[in-house]
């Protein structure tokens, strides 16, 4: 596994980390065990970055890191969590709330310090207003958490943090190869301020692993049903905006550009890899073996720029009309 400096601290993380919402809900059953080998498959293929969040299985995803981190210590993990989604949101955040929201995470994780607080796709008013912002530096300033990041759903919301906020160590956006329009515009102003670019949805929900088909039916907790047309919540976190339909005819396009000897899942991986103000994938995962499968995309080698040209132009002429949502 690779590294890549993280932020202007010049940190070095894993280049492909592990998204911990699965292991909260959301995805269908991932019971106890299967999370923990989950977490235990990802650190023993050399990942040493988790994002979670407050409200991921409602404390669960950060419960069960914080069990692991107590019972395994592993070296050098850095965990990146949220605040923001919740009760307090769309428009109800004080200082309080999200105060007991951090004191939460901090029991839940079991660590006296946050190595990274994300606001959590909140409102783009709330972000800008910046108190949000002043509250957690309050609690940066008194150990509680170490770093400030956001996690955003729009190129306007990412430029306007860029610009704007001080405070800000790293960004975590929907990248991947249905969703390019970052690349002309926010990884070249983010590694300029060297702030932290964090890749999330990169399989696109699992679409660009190839394995769905127009017979795959998600269950009823599984966002991926419950959210296919944004009924809950952006529509841009579920298949990445992408109508499942339209999904399944691109990955076939894509399925022939994949390059021998790779899979379609370490392809898409890559994809995101090769932009190097990426710091880190977060791919998602509900079983140990796709842990070990996407940490393999760092030792795969860099697209052709042939390749590259085929995904752009692919994206032009028919992704780039369908993706719904904020975006
Ligand atoms: N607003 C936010 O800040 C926000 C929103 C979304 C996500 N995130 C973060 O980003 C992380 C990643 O995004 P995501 O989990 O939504 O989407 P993702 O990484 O694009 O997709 C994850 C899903 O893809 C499938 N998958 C993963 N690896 C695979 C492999 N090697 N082969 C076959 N299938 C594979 C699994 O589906 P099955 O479970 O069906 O097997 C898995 O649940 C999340 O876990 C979370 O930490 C943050």
């Amino acid at each position: 596994m690779k590294t890549r400096r993280f932020g202007k601290e010049g940190i070095e993380i894993s280049e492909v980390g592990l998204g911990c919402w699965q292991i909260g809900g959301n995805w269908g059953e991932v019971d106890e065990a299967t999370a923990r080998s989950v977490l235990t498959a990802a650190v023993e293929s050399g990942v040493t970055f988790f994002d979670t969040a407050n409200v991921y299985g409602d404390g669960r995803s950060e419960s069960l890191i914080g069990k692991f981190l107590k019972e395994e210590t592993p070296d050098e993990l850095f965990i990146a969590t949220k605040v923001g989604r919740g009760p307090m949101y769309p428009g109800d955040y004080t200082e309080a709330g999200v105060r007991a929201d951090i004191e939460a995470s901090l029991s839940r994780l079991g660590v006296e310090t946050l190595d990274l607080v994300q606001t959590h796709c909140v409102p783009s008013e709330i972000m800008r207003s910046g108190e949000i912002y002043e509250w957690l530096q309050a609690m940066v300033d008194e150990g509680k958490i170490r770093r400030i990041g956001a996690s955003v759903e729009t190129v306007a919301e990412a430029e306007m943090l860029i610009e704007n906020l001080e405070s800000l160590y790293s960004l975590q956006v929907i990248f991947n190869v249905f969703r390019q329009k970052l690349i002309a515009t926010v990884l070249e102003k983010a590694k300029e301020r060297e702030i932290g670019i964090i890749a999330r949805v990169p399989l696109a929900s699992g679409l660009l692993s190839g394995k769905f088909s127009a017979d795959t039916a998600f269950g009823e907790e599984d966002h991926r049903n419950f959210n296919k047309d944004g009924d809950a919540f952006n529509v841009g976190e579920t298949f990445a905006g992408v109508p499942f339909d339209k999904g399944l005819e691109f990955v076939k396009k894509i399925e022939s550009i994949v390059p021998e000897g790779t899979g379609l899942a370490e392809m898409a991986l890559r994809w995101i890899l090769d932009f190097d103000a990426v710091s880190t994938v977060i791919p998602g995962a509900s079983r140990p073996e796709q842990a070990i499968r996407n940490a393999s995309a760092s030792d795969q080698e860099r697209l052709s720029d042939d390749v590259h040209q085929q995904l752009k132009a692919l994206y032009d002429t028919e992704i780039e009309s369908a993706v719904r949502g904020a975006y």
